[in-house]
């Protein structure tokens, strides 16, 4: 692969110094983008935007073209892999996702299998053509969802207020719970090593609802699969690209995370990242951990509330600044062009100071 003009991130996530914190933010394209929701309305649906490569490009790119962002990230979702098991997939507008089918029960969930991933072609197909756009100005990020993140909305059937079926499948019946995530664990290392395979130069495990779970579940249903995802890599691709761990809720578990054999974890805001920080000690890179509601305030709060992080998380390598989750869709994006200056200016300061002082 040829270097990048900015290797920020890949440099950050290698804990090697840099001349500031690089910065992307989850859910970067998306609705709080005007010109996302005309690519949208064009496309017709969700699922007919991100099925169609050079849409998948075009939304894929906004968010640069407004702001000097170190990273791109794959616009694509996480349910792609049960869409491609047979569930059916869609977003109705307005709502969240929704499957026709659930993985529920002894045998919906026998009938699972890693999906052909010929199914998945639309979203390699995505990463070849956003790689030639980008023309090595900067790293894409690729990603997946937990396997047991997958398995909360195979289970449910979509989004849910408390995924009570599934924690109630994680004390009654582990057995199939278990089943489940390892035929997950299987499709996610699959699908990773084919994106690593079409290009990514980084790639990310979204465990949204491991917080959910009791510490022990979350090491059986959430933990060891990960690692079991991470540990396949190497035996599916011989390109080696840096992961990211981000389990929302898992503040209690950085150990456990650090240890997951991901080159970094992600934080969310109910984390002090000090505390973090000197807790993995310089074992894993650290990404976050702007609680997405500071971009609802006003520029000066924001850019504050930026530098704190900065503060807190000093000039040791290895700090990808980003959210702590999801940016939400009432965001206005001169508070993400204020965020993404302030961390630029404010990094650089700090590494000027550590110099003098
Ligand atoms: O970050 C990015 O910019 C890349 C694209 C991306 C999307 N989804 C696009 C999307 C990524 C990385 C995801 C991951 C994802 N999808 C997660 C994990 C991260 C997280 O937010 O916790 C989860 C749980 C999903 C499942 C999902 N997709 C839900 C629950 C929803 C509906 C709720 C919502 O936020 O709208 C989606 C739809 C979705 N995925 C949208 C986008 C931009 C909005 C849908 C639309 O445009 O109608």
């Amino acid at each position: 692969m040829p270097a990048l003009k900015n290797d920020t991130l890949l440099r950050a996530l290698r804990r090697e110094p840099t001349p500031y914190t690089p910065i992307w933010l989850m859910r970067q394209a998306g609705r709080y983008l005007p010109e996302y929701n005309a690519t949208r309305a064009r496309a017709g649906s969700f699922m007919a935007l991100a099925t169609t490569p050079s849409l998948a490009t075009e939304a894929t790119l906004q968010p640069l073209a407004r702001f000097p962002l170190d990273a791109a990230i794959l616009f694509s979702d996480i349910l792609t892999i049960p869409d491609a098991m047979g569930l059916g997939l869609s977003f109705a507008e307005g709502e969240g996702p929704r499957f026709a089918r659930t993985a529920a029960d002894e045998r919906s969930i026998a009938a699972l299998a890693v999906p052909d991933m010929a199914k998945l072609r639309y979203v390699f197909d995505a990463i070849a053509e956003i790689k030639r756009a980008l023309a090595n100005s900067l790293p894409l990020i690729g990603f997946a969802g937990s396997p047991f993140t997958l398995a909360c909305y195979m289970i449910e059937g979509g989004g849910s207020a408390d995924f009570a079926t599934t924690r109630r499948m994680a004390y009654a019946r582990g057995d199939l719970l278990q089943r489940l995530v390892e035929i997950n664990a299987q499709a996610v290392a699959r699908y990773l090593g084919e994106q690593i395979a079409a290009g990514v130069d980084a790639v990310m495990l979204f465990d949204t609802w491991g917080g959910l779970l009791a510490a022990d579940q979350w090491r059986r249903f959430s933990l060891a699969p990960m690692r079991a995802v991470l540990e396949a890599l190497p035996n599916l691709v011989p390109r080696r690209v840096p992961a990211i761990v981000f389990t929302k809720g898992g503040g209690a578990w950085l150990d456990d995370l650090a240890a997951s054999g991901a080159q970094c974890v992600g934080l969310d805001w109910t984390v002090d990242f000090a505390t973090a920080r000197r807790q993995v000690t310089d074992r894993v890179a650290l990404q976050g951990n702007l609680d997405p509601m500071v971009l609802l305030t006003d520029p000066e709060t924001v850019a504050r509330t930026a530098r704190n992080i900065l503060d807190a998380a000093g000039t040791a390598p290895g700090h990808v600044f980003n959210l702590g989750h999801g940016i939400a869709p009432a965001t206005p994006p001169e508070h993400v062009a204020v965020l993404v200056k302030a961390v630029h200016t404010h990094s650089r300061e700090l590494r000027d100071q550590s110099c003098d002082g």
